[in-house]
C-alpha cells in the first residue's frame, strides 16, 4: 500500500506504545505496575461531570461555533488575563480537541516547507513529530541535565538562522519536571523579538507546580509587551485530570487564531460540545481540589525521587511541576542481564517490563537517552511496589 510522503519519518508515539503494552499484559493477569501514563489518576470531579450530564439534558449536542461556545472562550480568556497579567479578548482564544489539536493547527499555520522549528531537548515526543507533518524542520537544542535541565540562551541563539520560525517552550516540562525561570523565560522572548519568530508556549502543565509562586515563570508573564509573538497552549486535561475529554485551549493574536479557525473548520470543525461546557464548569470552579491533588502529586514527587536515588547507578532530580521524573540511568546501561549488555534506555525498559513488572518510557525517543521517565500519577502504593521491584532488578544486574 502507498502512503504520503509525509507519513515517512512520523513513528507511533513511544509513551501510548508503553501504556498499550503495559495494559495488555495487565489484562493478561499479569499485576504490572504503570509509571507509562502521562495522565491524571484522579478521576475527573463531580461537577464538571454533572455539568456534561446537564448540557446533554439542555439538548447540547449540535454544533457549536468552530472555536467553541461564546462563554467558553470568554472563560479561557478571563483564565488566561488572570494567569499571565495580561488582558485577553474572546477573539484572541480558542477551544481546540485538546492541546495537542492547538499545536497541531499552529505549526500547519505557521510552517512553510524547510522553516525551522527549535526544540529543546528533551521534549515531548509530538512535537517534532507535528513540525515534520507541516514539512518543516525540527532543530534541537541540548538543555543541560547536571544542571537541573536548564536552557541556555547563548546555545538557543547559535541555533537561530534566516528558517527559524518558532522556539517551542514547556514549562513545567514533559518528560522532565523541569520548570526554566523567568530570566530565561524573558531572555528567550527577547531573543525570538530580536531575529523575528515565534514563542510557542506549551503551559499545559502550568498549574502543575510545587513553588510557592505557582505559575508565575512563563514568557508571557515574563514580557508581557512581547504578545505579540507568543502563542499559547493550554487545556483541560492535565489541571482538571479531563484527558479523555479533548479540550484544548490556544491563545494568541486574533489574526492567528482566526487563521487557525479556518483550518479547524475545515478539519475538525467545533470540538464534543457537550465536553466543552464540562470545560466551561471546570474553568468557572474555584479549583478547590486542585489544592489537595497537588499536595498528593508532591508527597509522591518526594518519595518517587527518593526511592529512585536509593536505586545504586540511578540519579533522579527532584523536578519543580508536572507528575514526571526523568532519572540518568545512564550507569545502569553499562551492565549486564543474563550476559547481555543491556545498552540502550529502550532495551531496559524492555527488560524491566517483561522481567520486573514495572512499566517506565525509554528517554531516546525524548531526546533524552540514557534516561527513562516515569509518571508518578499512580498511587503511593504502587509507586513503593515498583521502586522496590526497579531496586532487585537493578542490583541483580551484573557488572
Ligand atoms: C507537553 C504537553 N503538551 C501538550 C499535551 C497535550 O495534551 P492534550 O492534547 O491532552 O490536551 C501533552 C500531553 O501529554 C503534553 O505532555
Amino acid at each position: 500500500m502507498h502512503f504520503a510522503d509525509r507519513m515517512t519519518p512520523i513513528k507511533p508515539s513511544a509513551t501510548l506504545a508503553v501504556t498499550a503494552k503495559a495494559k495488555q499484559m495487565a489484562a493478561d493477569g499479569l499485576d504490572v505496575v504503570g509509571f507509562g501514563a502521562g495522565e491524571p489518576d484522579f478521576d475527573t470531579p463531580a461537577f464538571i461531570v454533572d455539568a456534561l450530564r446537564s448540557a446533554l439534558d439542555n439538548g447540547k449536542t449540535r454544533y457549536t461555533p468552530t472555536a467553541g461556545v461564546p462563554a467558553l472562550r470568554d472563560a479561557i480568556a478571563a483564565m488566561f488575563t488572570e494567569l499571565y497579567k495580561v488582558p485577553f479578548e474572546r477573539a484572541e482564544v480558542m477551544t481546540t480537541v485538546g492541546g495537542k489539536h492547538a499545536l497541531y493547527n499552529m505549526f500547519q499555520v505557521l510552517v512553510n516547507p524547510g522553516d525551522e522549528v527549535i526544540i529543546p531537548a528533551p521534549y515531548w515526543v509530538s512535537y517534532p513529530a507535528q513540525v515534520r507533518l507541516a514539512q518543516g524542520t525540527p532543530v534541537h537544542v541540548q538543555c543541560d541535565a547536571s544542571e537541573g535541565f536548564t536552557l541556555d540562551v547563548d546555545v538557543v541563539r547559535a541555533a537561530v538562522t534566516d528558517r527559524t520560525v518558532g522556539l517551542v517552550l514547556n514549562s513545567p516540562c514533559n518528560p522532565t519536571g523541569a520548570c526554566l525561570s523567568e530570566e530565561t523565560l524573558g531572555a528567550l522572548a527577547d531573543l525570538a523579538e530580536e531575529r523575528d519568530f515565534w514563542i510557542i508556549s506549551d503551559d499545559i502543565y502550568s498549574f502543575l507546580r510545587y513553588d510557592a509562586d505557582g505559575a508565575a515563570a512563563t514568557a508571557l508573564r515574563a514580557r508581557p509587551h512581547l504578545r505579540h509573538r507568543i502563542f499559547i497552549v493550554h487545556g483541560a486535561s492535565k489541571t482538571y485530570a479531563m484527558t479523555g475529554w479533548r479540550i484544548g485551549f490556544a491563545g494568541g493574536p486574533a489574526e492567528l487564531i482566526s487563521k487557525m479557525g479556518t483550518l479547524q473548520g475545515q478539519a475538525t470543525s467545533n470540538p464534543t460540545a457537550f465536553a466543552q461546557y464540562g470545560a466551561l464548569a471546570a474553568l468557572q470552579s474555584d479549583h478547590a481540589f486542585l489544592g489537595e491533588w497537588m499536595k498528593q502529586y508532591d508527597a509522591r514527587r518526594r518519595r518517587l525521587t527518593a526511592l529512585l536515588n536509593d536505586i545504586d547507578g540511578v540519579e533522579c532530580l527532584l523536578p519543580g511541576g508536572a507528575f514526571y521524573v526523568f532519572p540518568d540511568i545512564s550507569k545502569i546501561l553499562e551492565r549486564r542481564f543474563r550476559g547481555e549488555v543491556i545498552g540502550t534506555d529502550l532495551r531496559f525498559s524492555q527488560l524491566l517490563l517483561e522481567h520486573a513488572l514495572v512499566a517506565v518510557v525509554p528517554g531516546e525517543p525524548f531526546g533524552g537517552a540514557g534516561h527513562c521517565r516515569l509518571s508518578y500519577a499512580i498511587s503511593m502504593q504502587d509507586i513503593d511496589k515498583g521502586m522496590a521491584r526497579m531496586k532487585t532488578f537493578i542490583d541483580g544486574l551484573q557488572r
